[in-house]
């Protein structure tokens, strides 16, 4: 299964799991039971549509999303990402498979209660906004609510915060046309937020907006998860988009989940070419992370060792440099081979005699785009520092211009060059 075939350190990857899904397929075409019947089933999409006129819409699929993340299907158009996310809430029936959300099988639902489980627990939020036109924002983001049998005055009180979240405060009362198509989607965002669902299905919600006001739905849909924390499938097909808001994003190809990751590991390990030509023409700064980019630092030198000691251990470990630590193990000074031969050779004993106590630091969850204006403040590698202080790895300079280019990048990082001071 590919959940279990992918690495994925999500910090997430521990927490309560809302949604899961265990071998889903969805074949469209007459009597598709009879694909799982020939030997046909492992063939290519083409090769299946050609032979029996079924299409592949979803293929074994098999994932999990957590409490409290957001998890992006990016893919191709036709890849199934919104046959995925349809079947899910089985706005059309899976072929075969399972799916699970808040413990339910959605599979196992009769009509009613699947309807009054798509109205409790789940809300949708479409690239067409799919407003009322004939009733105001504030009905229309009460309008879920009401379908679910709340009365008048709670829905509304409800409803009102709902707007207030998504800045619309004082358009309660238009009607959808008078707004801009980024409003609307703020009303749509608003009615989904209203229902307070366990699970919020977004397909393309921004996909319909200019580009300026697409960046600033998506700043907002950020903040406003660093206060709600609610458990969100996104769809787009925008690899900006998806590295920007997703805690982990699934690639899709030809109705299957080829990959799920955080950002940084779709960047810096896509694991084919097709997931690899995606990447291509991402930015890897805002993504790729000091942890992901430094090396560790072996062995640990000590402000008490001495400096022909000192000498021995910086010739073993293949540098020139080295970071010299107190007894917490948190560095007190950068020292150069350069100045350590001198000291060597002028018969001095301490090294922090020759150490510059001045260098750059960071922790490892810092971003690459953020290590920028450090890697130029310095000419010293940066430290790459724990939550206490303690020296776990360095970055050197170039090492950060070359993580920006996405071939040549583990190269650089298995052997690297001695450019250092
Ligand atoms: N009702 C249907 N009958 C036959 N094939 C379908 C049907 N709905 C979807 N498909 C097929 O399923 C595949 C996946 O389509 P889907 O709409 O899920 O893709 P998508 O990734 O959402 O694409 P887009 O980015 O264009 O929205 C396509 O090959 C499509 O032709
Ligand atoms: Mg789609």
């Amino acid at each position: 299964m590919i959940e279990s075939e992918v690495s994925s350190s999500a910090p997430l990857e521990a927490g309560e799991v809302i949604l899961e899904t265990r071998g889903l397929w969805k074949i469209f075409g007459e009597n598709p039971q009879r694909l799982f019947k020939s030997d046909l089933k492992d063939e290519s999409k083409e090769k299946i549509q050609e032979e029996t006129g079924l299409v592949v819409g979803l293929r074994d699929i098999s994932f999990k999303v957590h409490k409290g993340e957001i998890f992006v299907l990016m893919g191709l158009s036709g890849s199934g990402k919104s046959t995925l996310i349809r079947n899910l809430i089985r706005l059309v029936d899976p072929t075969a498979g399972e799916i699970f959300i808040s413990g339910k099988e959605i599979c196992a639902l009769d009509d009613k209660e699947l309807m009054e489980f798509r109205r409790r627990s789940t809300a949708m939020v479409f690239q067409a906004f799919g407003l009322l036109p004939h009733y105001t924002v504030l009905e229309n983001v009460a309008y879920g609510l009401k379908i679910r049998g709340m009365p008048i005055e709670e829905r509304m009180k409800i409803a009102q915060e709902a707007v207030e979240t998504v800045g619309l405060q004082g358009w309660e009362e238009y009607l959808p046309s008078s707004l801009s198509g980024g409003m609307q989607q703020r009303v749509g965002l608003a009615r989904a937020l209203a229902a307070d669902p366990d699970l919020m299905l977004l397909d393309e919600p921004f996909s319909g907006l200019d580009p300026l006001i697409r960046r600033e739905m998506q700043d907002e849909l950020i903040q406003l998860q660093s206060e709600l924390h609610k458990t969100m499938i996104f769809v787009t097909h925008d690899l900006q988009e998806a590295l920007k808001i997703a805690d982990r994003i699934a690639i899709m190809q030809n109705g299957q989940i080829i990959q799920i990751g955080t950002p940084e590991e779709i960047i810096s390990e896509p694991g084919s070419d097709y997931v690899q030509e995606f990447v291509r023409d991402a930015y890897p700064a805002t993504v790729l992370t000091a942890g992901t980019i430094m090396e560790e630092n072996e062995p640990d030198i000590h402000v008490w060792q001495g400096p022909k000691v000192i000498h021995t251990l910086i010739h073993r470990s293949k540098r020139d440099f080295a970071f010299i630590l107190d007894k917490r193990n948190c560095p007190v000074g950068f020292l150069n081979h350069k100045a350590l031969e001198k000291l060597i050779k002028d018969g001095g004993e301490r090294v922090d005699q020759a150490m510059d106590t001045e260098f750059e630091t960071c922790t490892p969850d810092m971003t690459v785009e953020e290590l920028f204006p450090l890697a130029t403040a310095s000419p010293h590698p940066i430290a790459v520092l724990d939550d206490v202080g303690k020296l776990v790895g360095y970055i050197r300079n170039h090492t950060i211009i070359e993580s920006m280019i996405q071939e040549d990048f583990e190269d650089s990082l298995e052997e690297p060059e001695d450019t250092d001071v």
